[in-house]
C-alpha cells in the first residue's frame, strides 16, 4: 500500500509555501496562474486528496452548520431540522443537531465543542442565550423561531398577528368566553401570541385574566392548564392554545373532563405540525411555514459564511389559518 501524500508532499514538491498549496485549494487569495499550475501539477503527480480535517485545519472552517432546538420532543422542531439539513447539505456541509433543553449551560457547552471543531456556523432557537455570550464565541449565526438581539439575524413569523387571529376565528364561529392556555413566560414568541389574544379578549364585555392559564410548551403542561381553566369556569366555549402539541393536551383534558371537542368547546393552536392531521379531532391551527423559515435561515447562514455577509437581516414570515375539526363551523350552535 502507497502512503498517502499529504500537503507539505505537494508544498515541497511545488516548491511553494503550505499556505500556497491551501489558497489554490480553497480558490481564495491571490496566486499567480504560473504557480497555480505548479501546485497543480504536484497533486497531480502525487495523486493528493485533501481531506476535510486538513481543509478546516487551513481554512479554519469545517463545513459543519448546527442547528440548536430547545425540545427534540416537540414535532415542531424535528420538521424545521429536516429543513435546515436539507439546505445545509445540499450546499455541502455537514449538519449537526444539538438538543438544549432551553439550557443556558448546555448551550454553552455546545459552543465551546463547536468551536473547538472550528464549526461554520449555527442556526439557534433559544429564550436563554444572549447577545453577550454569543459575542464571545464569535461563530456566524442566525436565530430562527426566537429572536435573541437586534444584531443577530433572525428569521420568525408573526406571532401576535396570528394570535389575534385565531381568537378572533373563535369568536367568528360564535364562541362567547374564549380563554388561553399560553406558552412559557420567558420565551418571547409566548408572550407575543399572548398579546395577541388579548389584544382581542380585552375589548370583549366577558373578559377575565382568570381565562389565561400558563401551561408551558408541552403536552402535560397544557393538559393541566386546560384542567383547571375548565374546571374553575366551566362556562368557557373556546380556547386558543399556543401551541398544536399542547392542544392535544387540552383536548386530552376536555375528554378527561367529559366535554366534547369541538361540539361543547373548540379549540385553536399554533405552528401547523403535521401531527396535527392525525389527531382526532385534527386540530384548527395557525400555521406556520415550518418548512420555509427553517430553510430561509439555512440560506442566510450559508451566505454569511460563505460570502462573508455582515448586514443583519430581520425576516419575519405570515401564519395561515388551518381549518379542521377541533373547531365548531360558523352557524352551528355549541
Ligand atoms: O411548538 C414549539 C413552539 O416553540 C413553536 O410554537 C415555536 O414557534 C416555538 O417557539
Amino acid at each position: 500500500m502507497t502512503e498517502m501524500s499529504t500537503i507539505r508532499d505537494v508544498a515541497k514538491l511545488a516548491q511553494v509555501s503550505v499556505a500556497t498549496v491551501s489558497r489554490v485549494l480553497n480558490g481564495n487569495g491571490y496566486v499567480s496562474h504560473n504557480t497555480r499550475e505548479k501546485v497543480a501539477a504536484a497533486i497531480k503527480q502525487l495523486n493528493y486528496r485533501p481531506n476535510d480535517v486538513a481543509r478546516s485545519l487551513f481554512k479554519g472552517r469545517s463545513k459543519m452548520i448546527a442547528l440548536f432546538v430547545p425540545d427534540i420532543m416537540n414535532p415542531f422542531f424535528p420538521e424545521l431540522a429536516r429543513a435546515v439539513e436539507d439546505m445545509t447539505t445540499q450546499q455541502g456541509f455537514t449538519f449537526v443537531l444539538c438538543n438544549t433543553d432551553d439550557n443556558l449551560n448546555k448551550e454553552m457547552a455546545y459552543l465551546e465543542a463547536l468551536k473547538q471543531k472550528s464549526v461554520d456556523g449555527i442556526i439557534i432557537v433559544s429564550s436563554t442565550m444572549t447577545a453577550e455570550y454569543m459575542e464571545n464565541f464569535d461563530i456566524p449565526a442566525v436565530a430562527l423561531d426566537r429572536i435573541i438581539h437586534t444584531n443577530i439575524s433572525s428569521v420568525t413569523v408573526n406571532n401576535r398577528e396570528g394570535a389575534k387571529e385565531a381568537t378572533q376565528y373563535l369568536k367568528d364561529i360564535g364562541c362567547r368566553r374564549i380563554a388561553h392556555v399560553s406558552g412559557p413566560e420567558h420565551v418571547s414568541n409566548a408572550r407575543q401570541r399572548l398579546k395577541g389574544y388579548l389584544d382581542i379578549a380585552q375589548k370583549s364585555e366577558w373578559f377575565n385574566y382568570e381565562y389565561i392559564e400558563q401551561g408551558e410548551y408541552n403536552f402535560e403542561g397544557a393538559k393541566k392548564a386546560t384542567q383547571i381553566l375548565l374546571t374553575k369556569h366551566p362556562e368557557i366555549d373556546g380556547l386558543f392554545v399556543a401551541n398544536d402539541l399542547m392542544a392535544v393536551g387540552a383536548i386530552k383534558a376536555a375528554e378527561s373532563l367529559g366535554l366534547s371537542v369541538p361540539d361543547q368547546l373548540s379549540i385553536i393552536s399554533f405552528d401547523g405540525i403535521k401531527l396535527g392531521e392525525t389527531t382526532s379531532p385534527a386540530l384548527t391551527t395557525m400555521a406556520q411555514p415550518i418548512y420555509q423559515i427553517g430553510a430561509r435561515a439555512a440560506e442566510m447562514l450559508i451566505k454569511q459564511v460563505e460570502q462573508n455577509e455582515a448586514q443583519t437581516l430581520v425576516e419575519e414570515f405570515s401564519v395561515k389559518l388551518i381549518e379542521r375539526d377541533s373547531t365548531r363551523k360558523k352557524g352551528e350552535n355549541q
